[in-house]
């Protein structure tokens, strides 16, 4: 099977990413959004970036040239219809990622492999969403993409090997590295990850130290490139909420309880990085 084209469904943080990494390999990239505003946000994004590392001396003028003509961006998920392996990186919702892989579905070759980016939901429980759950695989892309070099592959329950060989053959060509999980909520990446920024939040709630002491005990004593509360800012505080609330609903375990300060800050929309203010103001 030759991949040539990839579909990128969401143009956030990490589907301009993904759909960036994919077009620096070489691929031409599709990156669809809800709204042209959304989609150009992450295509300038995505320039942006290159122009930064044109500028370090790290890519050519014309690398730059070539990677942002190769990705085009469209509002309608039908646009994708034509692509040979489609990522999905939309908002982490359950009822959403559903949605999006119905329509997927429905719209795209059958033999096309429906990966998704999500951090925590189970990858089984959409595939059964499609009539392909052979050919619907996690692909969870850490943040920020074009730097991160571990990617987490996921098989649900259905998934078949040669799925998973495809995936394995695409994240090699992005000069990445490739680790597996099981489908477990969060998987691993997020299983471990979100209840240390958690424990941070609840830190943070009740006086323990300062957001400044408790990221620089992280970073200076325990040695972490950075903090949990930045990392919270980083990631979206809506996607940590989201993440945590899987965790707690489907392990059914007390310790995963989302922080109430991590509420409060989704409901005045401090986002983090994203919305200008978080823990922190950015
Ligand atoms: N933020 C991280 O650090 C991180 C890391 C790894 C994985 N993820 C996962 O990646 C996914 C995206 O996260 P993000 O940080 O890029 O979020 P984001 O908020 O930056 O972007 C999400 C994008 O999805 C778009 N969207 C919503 N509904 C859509 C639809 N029906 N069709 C197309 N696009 C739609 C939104 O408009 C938005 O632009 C989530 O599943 C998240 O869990 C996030």
């Amino acid at each position: 099977m030759t991949i040539k084209t990839i579909g990128v469904i969401g143009a956030g943080q990490m589907g301009s990413g993904i759909a960036q990494v994919f077009a620096a390999a070489g691929f031409d990239v599709v990156m669809q959004d809800i709204k042209t505003e959304f989609c150009e946000k992450g295509l300038k994004s995505i320039t942006s970036f290159l122009e930064k590392a044109v500028s370090k001396g790290k890519l050519t003028e014309d690398e730059k040239k070539n990677t942002l003509g190769r990705i085009k961006i469209k509002v309608k998920v039908e646009d994708l219809k034509d692509c040979d392996f489609i990522i999905e990186a939309a908002t982490e919702s359950v009822l959403l990622k559903l949605d999006i892989f119905k329509k997927l579905d429905e719209i795209t070759k059958p033999d096309t492999i429906l990966a998704t980016n999500t951090s925590s939901i189970s990858i089984t429980k959409i595939a059964a969403a499609t009539k392909r759950p052979v050919k619907v695989i996690g692909m969870h892309f850490m943040n920020p993409v074009p730097l991160m070099k571990g990617v987490e592959v996921i098989k649900g329950l259905a998934t078949d090997d040669a799925s998973e060989k495809i995936v394995a053959d695409l994240i090699a060509k992005l000069g990445k590295t490739m680790v597996r999980s099981n489908d477990s909520a969060g998987f691993v990446a997020n299983r471990v990850l979100m209840p240390m920024i958690n424990e941070a939040v609840y830190a943070l709630n009740e006086g323990v130290a300062s957001r400044e002491d408790i990221d620089n005990c992280m970073t200076a004593c325990c040695n972490f490139p950075m903090g949990p509360l930045a990392l919270a800012d980083l990631i979206g505080l809506d996607t940590v909420l989201a993440i945590l609330t899987v965790l707690h609903t489907e392990l059914g375990d007390p310790k995963y309880r989302p922080c109430p300060m991590i509420k409060r800050y989704v409901d005045a929309g401090w986002l983090g990085r994203k919305s200008g203010r978080g823990f922190y103001q950015y």
